[in-house]
């Protein structure tokens, strides 16, 4: 074998126990006791997580006149600091252009600069007749799923969203909705901007969490007429989970996302002096506090299937004051990909909150299960990929800005200190974070085929 992790406790989806993990041409190839070869890695006293998953991430999106602050080289490397291996982009149709087109255009972008493996989602933003032709070829590509935004000024109509949902169940494909209702909440900015509120305080009271609820009920509905699989992406708040859970007990496969900001950020941070509420200016917004209890609950119960990041990071000097005058001119989103396993683990298994099963599973193993990379990608099994992360339990880090490699001049977590960090990170058998540095190239990283959709 190549590498051997010793000694360490391995955590998956359904077990914790004991095991050396042997690697060979990237891929793992013995679990067991006293394995060997030509290079040992200690991690005795550490747990052995797989690569963790994003399911949710916008690198080089060009979004509200501006670009997101992350490249694929940055974005990738502050993802592989914080245990994430793998990640699934958001590719953007053009207005005019094709599905295939976006895949190109992203992969252009992507594959020189990737330090771990991606694969692609499409998101749908002028559903045409030969869009619509196109979905099977996509899903043959090995982009298997499909966003529909309900929220933006490009967002779908009904009778788009349900088209696309037909086809999608027809070829295997999963379609992701953005479920916030974008009619009602141009009837909410255009009052609120006509009565002078102008400031990132109003962003919130702009898409309340009734427009969200609105827009899951709808999205599952349509999902149930045309027979097809849902995935909820950034669900924050108990009326769309409620409309969820409806769906599912009545035996549909919708499946939910939601990200740590939801779970750990309120609806307070936009009242923050001056204008650093646009910090958090994204959508859908911060919910009030009590959400975050029953989104928590939502996690441990099993009705949320998987957290995403959602990472669409904007400078607050530069970008985010684009809109100093007008808060529907910020740009919308936030830094995550490198907080999100961190943030997990401490809220989450220290405050015991979720196992640390549950934790691999929310992180790793249902994103890659619900995206079609399972078990190449979110486990720790024989033939599996050797993205594996070292985690020591003890190691604290603050959350400030000057300890996080996204290449952002703000972390919406500066008050928070985690316990709990990965120590070493390996993406298909090499070591690409050994505590502080990091040892691989731009372009290391691999475009990921994902299988079509085949959860039950
Ligand atoms: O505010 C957000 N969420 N920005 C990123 C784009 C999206 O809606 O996913
Ligand atoms: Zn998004």
């Amino acid at each position: 074998m190549d590498i051997v992790l010793k000694g360490g406790t391995i955590v998956t989806a359904k077990e914790t126990y004991r095991a050396d993990v042997g690697i060979r041409d990237g891929r793992i190839v013995a679990i067991g006791e006293d394995l060997a070869g030509q290079r040992t890695l200690n991690a005795d006293g550490r747990f052995v997580f797989p690569g963790a998953v994003d399911p949710h991430t916008h690198l080089e999106l060009q979004f509200m006149d501006t670009v997101a602050a992350d490249d694929f080289y940055t974005g990738t490397v502050a993802a592989a600091f914080g245990g994430t291996t793998t990640i699934i982009d958001y590719a953007e149709q053009s207005k005019g252009g094709t599905l295939t087109e976006a895949v190109q255009g992203w992969r252009a972008k992507a594959d020189p600069k990737v330090v771990i493996d991606y694969g692609l989602h499409v998101s749908i933003i002028d559903l045409r007749e030969d869009v619509l032709d196109e979905l099977k070829d996509i899903v043959k590509q090995g982009v298997s799923s499909f966003k529909c935004y309900l929220a933006y000024p490009d967002r779908l109509r009904d009778d788009e969203l349900l088209q696309v949902m037909q086809r999608a169940g027809e070829t295997g494909g999963l379609v992701n909705v953005h479920c916030e209702n974008g009619w009602l909440v141009d009837l909410m900015t255009s009052k609120l901007l006509k009565e002078g509120k102008t400031g990132p305080r109003w962003h919130p009271r702009s898409r309340p969490s009734a427009f969200e609820e609105e827009a899951t009920q709808r999205a599952s509905i349509l999902a149930r007429f045309a027979g097809a699989p849902l995935y909820v992406v950034h669900l924050t708040c108990e009326g769309a989970l409620e409309a969820a859970k409806r769906a599912r007990r009545a035996g549909q496969r919708v499946f939910v996302e939601t990200c740590p900001q939801y779970l750990l950020l309120d609806i307070e941070r936009y009242d923050e002096p001056g204008f650093e509420g646009a910090k958090y200016v994204m959508s859908p917004p911060l919910r009030e506090r009590a959400n975050l209890e029953t989104l928590w609950r939502g996690l441990a119960l099993g009705d949320i299937d998987s957290v995403g990041t959602d990472h669409c990071p904007f400078n607050f000097v530069g970008q985010k004051d684009l809109g100093r005058d007008d808060f529907t001119l910020i740009p919308n989103g936030l830094p995550g990909i490198e907080t999100r396993v961190p943030l997990l683990y401490h809220e989450g298994v220290n405050k015991g909150r979720i196992t640390i099963n549950r934790f691999v599973e929310l992180v790793a193993a249902n994103p890659a299960r619900l995206f079609g990379l399972y078990p190449q990608k979110g486990t720790i099994a024989v033939g599996s990929d050797a993205d594996l992360v070292v985690w020591d339990p003890n190691k604290r880090v603050p959350l400030t800005v000057e300890n996080l490699h996204m290449n952002v001049d703000y972390s919406p977590y500066e008050d928070i200190t985690v316990q709990g960090y990965p120590e070493l990170v390996l993406s298909r058998g090499q070591v690409i974070v050994e505590n502080d540095r990091f040892l691989v190239k731009p372009g290391s990283g691999r475009f990921l085929p994902r299988k079509p959709f085949s959860v039950l």
